[in-house]
């Protein structure tokens, strides 16, 4: 892991500017690019994006990313169909 100096405040460090975070609690959490995120294979991934949406529901196909599939919401269960009756008077 690189080295950094410790910009703890009261540490002697001059503080680092503060990286904003925002967390949609529907969605993603918006957070100011570049971005490094460890995950739990022990690879590390990086976007260089302005503003990154790191997926927070766990559903995205390109996890850590979100892709909005937190969007996507499940249908509820659709009456059985009828089967179809022909039709009278129209013979065929
Ligand atoms: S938060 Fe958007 S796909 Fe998971």
């Amino acid at each position: 892991m690189p080295s950094t100096p410790d910009t703890t405040p009261g540490r002697g460090g001059a503080a680092a500017p503060a990286r904003r975070v925002r967390v949609d609690p529907e969605g993603p959490v918006l957070v100011e690019g570049p971005v490094e995120i460890a995950l739990d294979d022990g690879t590390v991934a990086r976007s260089d994006r302005f503003m990154v949406a790191v997926c927070t529901c766990r559903r995205s196909r390109a996890y850590p990313w979100c892709d909005t599939s937190h969007r996507r919401r499940e249908r509820a269960a659709a009456p059985p169909e009828e089967p179809k009756k022909p039709e009278e008077g129209n013979p065929s």
